[in-house]
């Protein structure tokens, strides 16, 4: 009796634990995880509009598309979608004009013009007097981006009669840049190793890769820059560009092109040339016979991203010549195959005794219009390196002439990197909604980089990868919703945080408003928060030496002034801030008059960018009443706190998330409110070293005196 009793507890917990694990998730699938709809109402009404599956085309895109159908419908109904022959009540109709006579029937030449080559159609309609949902485009990519939005229709269980949905992508190239070198090192990459595997590549295509595709593609990400801006010759020899080939033939089926970066002096390094001078005719004939090269190999190669001369990258400069004459030359070279040049305006030089942030405007400004028409000219969103908060690269306001692209950073490398969780929808929407005034009122930065404000014919943005080989693909879960976030906005720059986080956590958790409600507030709150602990009111650029990681506003006195944080906050025993008014840099000149006028006085700047263009004496009294010292203490008293209720926020939730998402984030907020309050006081530490004033009242002691936080200076922080 004991016995049978024993076995039957024994099998008892053996069921628990099976399902602990068999709830137990590393984040592999991303937000395509196509679990079953556990509301069986639900899932009989879905069922009842997809009861099969009309789709004429077989092309890879289109192979694709069904494939994609087919695994997501078994997984969220629980039923196979078959495929029919005919039209039957419910049944899904995909494909174009073209390629689907039924669809060629509906005429729907008028609502598919304006949707360009990779828009989308999704419409309820009868066929035959048969209910059906038609999913058309111009193109079988389009078909294909337009299956992704429908499963996104099922994912977050919206209604899906009387559907009428048209989409087409603001921005034309929607790219990430992936920093990978040749070794699989990441720069800036905290999520493992890089996804690209070089030395098994071309004959081991990873699943990962194909994976990978599908996740870009769910989003509208059309392009992909496989190698690191700090870039390697090697890429465009033959021995890469085979392997190069074989990640473009997984990809294209999904519509995502290969392209890569150019390393300036590669004819001298690879091609055994003398010079590398742009205007030298054996430099181009050699640009050129190697762009041929390339795209005998690929023969869609989207074109090169070049960084040159910055940073000590090789580049025209060193050859007396400017950016557009680098730029042009190899345009020129990949002209005749429809590829584009990404040309990268970071640019500065600490032997130029100017405000850094100044120093790209002072060389492009003058270029405006000397480019080809494949060029862009590729703009961080920020004059100084993906700070928590810039102001908008005051080139997005002078270029009239010149396409320009826009270049965020997705990888955390100045956000807490991959251990704290910052959704970084609203930086990205703070530059796109920011207003250049070139055109008068309006004219945002979304409306320059989308072409509508100058009327540029090539249009591009760019996001620098969080990705790497870690099985969830991006070190924190919630790296995941940079990335989706990234190409959302990529492709409507006009969507709203709030809508994009709403998605991506329907997809990725649970459409239960109980979790979507506070994970949600935590999300778009989370990247103030982060602004606060680190860099509160407009300070910037104060992080550890090199690797980036922790605060390290003591930083000074190193090969490259630029690189110190002093530089930066200025802090002196009167106040602090970098002032960039006229009786400092000026560097609020390259800014349109009505944003000189509000910004360039303290009481009229918006606060969050108030030390970015003001010095300020330590008593100066800000809007909360306080002096500056007492809010600079409170914000990022303030900022470590929230991550406290961050941590407390996401223990509420346990009940929706399996164990293994659910402790991964935990233990990571646990790390974020140790490092946010490192920051905190490390910082407040640091600049009472300057105010002189005591940290105000209320406020909890740092533990640690500054010695000790000076003193921390980890080794091997990765990405580095
Ligand atoms: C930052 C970053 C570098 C990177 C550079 C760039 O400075 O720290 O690692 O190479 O940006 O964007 O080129």
């Amino acid at each position: 009796m004991k016995f049978r009793f024993l076995s039957v507890i024994l099998v008892f917990l053996f069921t628990i634990s099976l399902r602990l694990t068999s709830f137990a998730d590393d984040g592999y699938r991303l937000w395509q995880r196509y679990d079953l709809i556990k509301d069986a109402q639900k899932r009989q009404y879905y069922q009842e509009n997809t009861t099969g599956l009309l789709m004429e085309g077989n092309s890879p895109t289109l192979t694709a598309a069904r494939q994609e159908l087919e695994m997501a419908i078994s997984g969220l109904l629980g039923k196979p979608l078959r495929s029919s022959t005919a039209i039957a009540s419910g049944v899904l109709v995909l494909g174009t004009p073209q390629n689907s006579p039924v669809i060629k029937s509906l005429n729907l030449a008028s609502k598919l013009v304006p949707l360009g080559s990779e828009g989308f159609l999704i419409l309820s309609t009868t066929v035959n007097n048969k209910k059906a949902t038609v999913i058309t485009a111009n193109s079988d990519v389009g078909v294909l981006y337009g299956t992704f939005h429908f499963l996104k229709l099922l994912q977050t269980q919206q209604d899906i009669n009387n559907l009428a949905i048209s989409s087409a992508p603001k921005i034309k190239n929607r790219i990430l840049n992936h920093w990978d070198n040749l070794d699989r090192t990441v720069e800036r990459g905290y999520a493992g190793f890089s996804i690209w595997d070089w030395h098994r590549l071309p004959d081991y295509i990873d699943q990962r890769y194909l994976d990978y595709a599908r996740a870009n593609a769910s989003i509208g990400i059309n392009g992909t820059v496989l190698t690191n801006v700090n870039a390697n010759a090697l890429i465009l020899t033959k021995d890469y560009l085979i392997k190069v080939k074989a990640l473009a033939d997984a990809f294209r089926p999904y519509g995502l092109k290969v392209y890569l970066t150019a390393r300036f002096s590669a004819p001298i390094e690879i091609g055994k040339l003398k010079t590398a001078d742009p205007l030298d005719p054996e430099v181009k004939t050699w640009w050129k016979n190697k762009a041929a090269e390339v795209y005998s190999y690929v023969p869609d190669f989207g074109g090169f991203l070049v960084k040159a001369n910055s940073e000590g990258q090789p580049g025209p400069q060193n050859y007396g010549r400017n950016h557009a004459d680098g730029a042009n030359m190899l345009a020129d070279a990949i002209a005749d195959k429809g590829g584009i040049v990404m040309w990268r305006a970071f640019v500065y030089d600490n032997k130029v005794p100017d405000d850094r942030a100044k120093q790209a405007f002072t060389e492009f400004k003058p270029l405006d219009g000397s480019f080809r028409k494949n060029v862009l000219v590729q703009v961080k969103n920020g004059p100084i390196d993906f700070q928590p908060r810039e102001p908008f690269h005051p080139l997005f306001g002078a270029m009239p002439k010149t396409p320009l692209m826009m270049e965020f950073q997705i990888t955390q490398e100045y956000l807490g990197q991959a251990t704290n969780l910052v959704y970084q929808a609203p930086l990205y929407k703070e530059t796109l909604d920011a207003d250049t005034y070139v055109k008068g009122a309006g004219s945002t930065v979304a409306k320059v980089i989308d072409g509508s404000l100058h009327h540029y014919q090539l249009t591009g943005i760019a996001g620098v990868s969080n990705i790497g080989n870690d099985r969830n693909w991006t070190g924190h879960l919630f790296g995941q919703a940079n990335w989706y976030c990234f190409g959302r906005l990529a492709w409507d720059p006009t969507l709203s945080s709030e809508k994009i986080a709403d998605e991506w956590l329907r997809m990725t958790f649970t459409n239960e408003t109980a979790f979507l409600n506070p994970i949600k507030n935590l999300m778009l709150q989370s990247r103030e928060t982060l602004v606060n602990y680190m860099t509160p009111l407009g300070l910037h650029h104060i992080m550890g030496y090199s690797h980036h990681y922790g605060p390290g506003p003591w930083i000074k006195d190193k090969q490259r002034a630029d690189w110190t944080s002093v530089y930066y906050h200025k802090a002196t025993a009167e106040g602090i801030g970098f002032d960039r008014t006229p009786t400092g840099s000026n560097a609020l000149a390259q800014y349109s008059p009505a944003i000189q006028q509000k910004f360039g006085n303290p009481q009229t700047c918006p606060e969050e960018f108030l030390l970015w263009f003001h010095h300020l004496k330590w008593d100066y009294k800000v809007k909360s009443g306080r002096t500056l010292w007492g809010e600079i203490c409170q914000r990022y008293y303030q900022g470590a706190a929230e991550v406290g209720k961050m941590r407390q926020t996401w223990q509420t939730i346990q009940a929706f998330v399996d164990a293994e998402r659910f402790n991964h984030v935990k233990m990571l907020l646990n790390i974020q409110e140790k490092e946010a309050r490192w920051w905190r006081d490390a910082c407040v530490l640091y600049f009472q070293t300057f105010s002189g004033r005591p940290i105000p009242a209320g406020l909890e002691k740092p533990t640690q005196n500054l010695d000790y936080y000076v003193s921390q200076d980890p080794k091997f922080v990765p990405g580095n």
